[in-house]
């Protein structure tokens, strides 16, 4: 019989035990979130958001490319990768070049809405990109790979500064 209940009290203990670390667990989850993510939300109407999400999957592609050609021993063509996809000419081109010409007129016209927005310093790190880009075309251009990855890095870093400041909702 003292077997039995000590049996059981064992099992309480343990399901306790058990209780206590699922707590613990998701305490120390709301608490990271708490503390680590101190972006500023940006609200954008549905369509200015999909708009703006889907120019940012733009950048990662481009990314992408532009290391595959560094790869390739091609700095020409990362430099114009970079020039033609965030350098500060790329925008409303490129936009336009997506996008049938049915809808040109409708898409420049959100295209040019969407940066009203951003908050000023969240604009402000947007042009930082696009200086970047530029800088990174014209160091591309001069043919050293070292110094291509770094000037490339100033890229990445405000691809990183501004997702560490910012969200959409
Ligand atoms: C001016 C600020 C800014 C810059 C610069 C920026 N982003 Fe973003 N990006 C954002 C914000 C804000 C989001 C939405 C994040 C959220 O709401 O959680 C986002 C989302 C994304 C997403 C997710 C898209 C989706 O469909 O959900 C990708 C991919 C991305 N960015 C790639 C990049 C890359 C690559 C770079 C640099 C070449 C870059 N971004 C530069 C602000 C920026």
């Amino acid at each position: 019989m003292k077997y039995i209940l000590f049996y059981k009290k064992a099992i309480l203990m343990k399901k306790y035990l058990a209780l206590i670390a699922l707590l613990q667990m998701f305490n120390n989850t709301v608490h990271a979130q708490e503390t680590t993510d101190l972006r500023q939300f940006v609200e954008m109407p549905p369509q200015m958001k999909e708009m703006f999400l889907k120019n940012m999957r733009g950048h990662m592609e481009a990314l992408d490319q532009i290391i595959a050609a560094l790869a390739d021993n091609d700095l020409n063509a990362a430099a114009d990768i970079a020039g033609t996809t965030m350098g500060s000419a790329s925008g409303k081109q490129r936009q336009c070049d997506e996008d049938g010409s049915q809808q040109h007129k409708k898409t420049e016209h959100k295209k040019k809405a969407f940066g009203k927005f951003m908050p000023p310093a969240m604009k402000a790190m947007g042009r930082q990109l696009h200086i970047s880009a530029n800088k990174f075309a014209v160091i591309a251009r001069q043919g050293d790979m070292g110094e291509a990855y770094k000037s490339l890095s100033q890229i990445t870093a405000t691809c990183v500064a501004c997702h560490q400041s910012f969200q959409v909702k």
